[in-house]
């Protein structure tokens, strides 16, 4: 492939043209604007020699049922000719549009590509249409482009399901990976034990809101559903026919309470435990039992006679060892094969289960936690906890696809606008997903050869039905179908112009309900030396928006403390003492319903420099140090970017009071999120310093969590008493040694959140 593909660039180069911008998404490797105009008005006459059946059914649906062209076959017809090339690479494609159109292509799938990106290319409007004269060609980067979603937690029915594939087809994704099972529903009909779908598909209770909220309220609804073997075998070929591979997952050892509630006998403890209501990781888990691994082997020779895809997903994700400790079938699996510990005992799990897939001609995969206690001979691993699986695994020569949550979780928010639909955590904008790159820096080319590709994974907790489905895929995986496809990622600023003058319209064509938080007014931030300029502004210029604030004090630039229309920048400075205003500010626009409220907060430590001497995680750095006096108060349920997150056992930093002051107090918020492995902190040491060089130690662990106050939703329910005099603060936080057994996460760092910090001087 590479050879070839080096053949290419040079056919490329005799022609010696400037590149154009193309509407195309994913943008083509060559798009090249041609004088004229091609007119189509409504009707196309098509010649369907070396047009494969399929792929002209799908063509004359789209042409009939989305742009309302009629369509006439006609084997005389020059208007639009396919031709197949011999001797190119798998997935090359050429679009010629002059007066007529010729698509070359060498592969069944290169040609749907090509047809995909003709649907594009039209122009104008009813009875109208038109092409814009161009030449393109054009072949992917990566052969894994993948959306993955998870119809355990909600379920989506078959039409859903479909039209889910129909629309990930049409940005050239060739994987979708089907999460069929979970704790909260198994959802495929499995003939030999048909109470996996009797009981397992079903719950009596569904969670509300977000299932960190307290106290947790319930939803007492059966809920479920299922796909029978017919229906999969349905879908399966309906992805076919859009050269999409269907890799489906059955979860093992972990995520399988839905199972265990049917078949309690392969547990470890055998209790009957029903389908959990709620998110999170749960203890009871598959026995490693050979009982257990040949119930699953059972279910994956009904699984594969039903899937075609050479990978076959066992998940391996998220499996607590609490119950392998205590159970004496686990224990004795160890000793008997003579393994070291749990994890070795996890890695004979997956290893039982590589072989069978092995023996039957496919391919395993799972995600990245099967590396822990050594990694399957045959298996290939999905990266989600970071890249870092993914490198480990690719040094040591297996298979990747690469899925960090950094940049691929399309469960997390998009924007900091406060009417985001709820969502699990994290941040994910359009511009995040834009810059992943599944080859991890540094790789060489013999490694990166290792990297399949990239996905993004949409697992449903918080996404109950198809709207918010569509909602939290478009356009995010618009940008990822470009990292995945582009040889050459044009810049963000290309995307965005295909994206806001062609593709916003061609998603409306198809009733997409893709989120517009990309153009939603962001309050952006710009440290001043004494306090900070307030600006609003939208990811598209010409984009109008009303502006309105409020205060709990009438703010010197502001008429009665409210600026209405224009305005769109504001200066706050810090305030001194213990004095705290607060201020809200509805944005009204365009593109939203409601109008949106941010609130901002001006204390005396806002925009103070601040030195971090422990970094945060990449993945939760926020806006860096400022972060924590920013004004902007870390909201709950978290969304990602207010909070700086740490997965460190101490942190410290060092704030710049810019003068020698009496500093009488200091509040601080932390986040606990335990599901998430986020806890507050164990102790916090405090120092104040004259000149930062000599330091005064305060006593320990003064910080208390006023527990009224965080019961009131007090945003910062920690404070403490500080009464000391100095220029600079220090502080220094410490966290338990691991998260204690039995809660998520066990045994690991648990993770620090902070947002935000005020301090009270004069
Ligand atoms: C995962 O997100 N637990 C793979
Ligand atoms: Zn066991």
């Amino acid at each position: 492939m590479r050879k070839q593909l080096i053949v290419l660039f040079f056919w490329i180069s005799i022609f010696d043209l400037t590149l154009a911008q193309s509407p195309i998404i994913p943008a083509p490797v060559v798009f090249i604007e041609q004088e004229g105009i091609n007119e189509i008005g409504n009707l196309i006459s098509l010649n369907p020699e070396n047009l494969p059946e399929e792929i002209k059914e799908y063509f004359i649906d789209k042409l009939i049922n989305v742009f309302g062209i009629q369509v006439v076959v006609n084997s005389n017809s020059k208007k639009i000719v396919f031709k197949k090339l011999v001797n190119t690479p798998p997935d090359y494609y050429t679009i010629n549009i002059t007066d007529n159109i010729l698509i070359t292509y060498s592969s069944q799938a290169s040609c749907f590509y090509a047809v995909n990106s003709l649907l594009q290319l039209i122009q104008g409007e009813k009875d109208a249409y038109y092409f814009n004269q161009c030449y393109i060609q054009d072949y992917p980067k990566f052969a894994w482009r993948g959306l993955h979603l998870d119809v355990s937690r909600h379920f989506y029915s078959v039409d859903e399901v479909k039209r889910f594939i129909d629309l990930m087809a049409m940005y050239k994704f060739n994987t979708f990976h089907w999460h069929l099972t979970d704790d909260q529903g198994w959802r495929i009909e499995i003939k030999k034990y048909p109470k996996l779908t009797e009981i397992g598909a079903w719950r009596d209770s569904t969670v509300n809101d977000h299932y960190t909220t307290k106290p947790r309220t319930y939803t007492v609804e059966k809920y479920g559903g299922f796909y029978t073997q017919e229906q999969i075998k349905d879908v399966v070929e309906y992805a076919q026919n859009r050269f999409v591979t269907i890799v489906p997952e059955i979860e093992m050892p972990g995520h399988s309470r839905a199972a265990l509630a049917a078949y309690p006998y392969y547990s470890c403890t055998g209790k009957q435990l029903e389908v959990p209501g709620l998110w999170g990781v749960f203890d009871e888990v598959f026995c490693a039992k050979e009982e257990s691994i040949d119930f699953l082997k059972d279910i994956l020779a009904e699984v594969l006679e039903l899937f075609p895809s050479p990978y076959i997903h066992i998940g391996g994700d998220e499996a607590p060892k609490t119950r392998w400790k205590t159970c004496p079938r686990c224990q004795k699996v160890i000793r008997e094969n003579g393994l070291k510990d749990e994890h070795e005992l996890q890695s004979f799990f997956i290893r039982e289960i590589d072989e069978f897939l092995t023996s039957k001609g496919r391919k395993l995969i799972g995600w990245d936690e099967i590396l822990e206690g050594g990694l399957s001979p045959n298996a290939a691993v999905m990266s989600w906890r970071g890249f870092e699986g993914g490198i480990e695994a690719a040094k040591q020569e297996h298979y990747v696809v690469m899925t960090p949550g950094s940049h691929c979780y399309f469960d997390h928010y998009q924007s900091s606008n406060p009417n985001e639909p709820l969502a699990i955590g994290g941040f994910t904008p359009l511009e995040k997903v834009y810059d992943f790159n599944p080859i991890p820096e540094g790789f060489t080319e013999q490694q990166a050869l290792y990297v399949l590709g990239g996905q993004a994974n949409l697992w449903t907790e918080y996404i109950p039905d198809m709207k918010k489905l569509e909602y939290m895929t478009y356009p995010r995986a618009l940008a990822l179908s470009q990292a995945l496809w582009c040889t050459s990622k044009p810049p963000f600023e290309d995307f965005k112009k295909s994206f806001v003058d062609y593709q916003l319209k061609y998603m409306n064509r198809y009733d997409v309900n893709f989120s517009k938080a990309f153009f939603y007014p962001k309050m952006e931030l710009n440290q001043k030396l004494e306090g900070v300029t307030i600006h609003f502004k939208s990811g598209e210029p010409n984009y109008h928006f009303d502006l309105f604030v409020k205060s709990d004090e009438i703010h010197p630039a502001l008429s009665g403390g409210q600026v209405i229309g224009e305005k769109d920048s504001l200066y706050f400075e810090r305030t001194t003492g213990s004095k705290v205003v607060n201020y809200s500010f509805k944005v009204s626009s365009e593109f939203t319903t409601e109008s949106s409220v941010y609130n901002f907060t001006v204390h005396p430590a806002l925009e103070l420099p601040i030195e971090l001497k422990s970094k945060p995680s990449e993945k939760y750095s926020g806006s860096g140090s400022s972060t924590l006096v920013d004004g902007i108060i870390g909201c709950k349920p978290w969304k990602g970017n207010e909070w700086l997150g740490f997965q460190e056992q101490e942190i410290e930093f060092v704030v710049d009071l810019k003068k020698y002051s009496k500093i009488d107090s200091l509040e601080i918020g932390f986040l606990e999120d335990e599901g998430s492995w986020i806890h507050y902190p164990n102790f916090i040491r405090f120092s104040v310093s004259k000149k930062g060089k000599k330091w005064k130690y305060l006593k320990d662990s003064d910080l208390k969590l006023n527990s009224n106050e965080a019961k009131k939703g007090k945003t910062l329910p920690f404070s403490t008493i500080i009464n000391n005099k100095g220029r600079y603060v220090k502080v220094l936080i410490t966290t338990f040694d691991a998260i204690p057994q039995g809660i998520p996460g066990e045994g690991n760092i648990p993770w620090t959140f902070m947002d935000e910090l005020i301090i009270f001087f004069k």
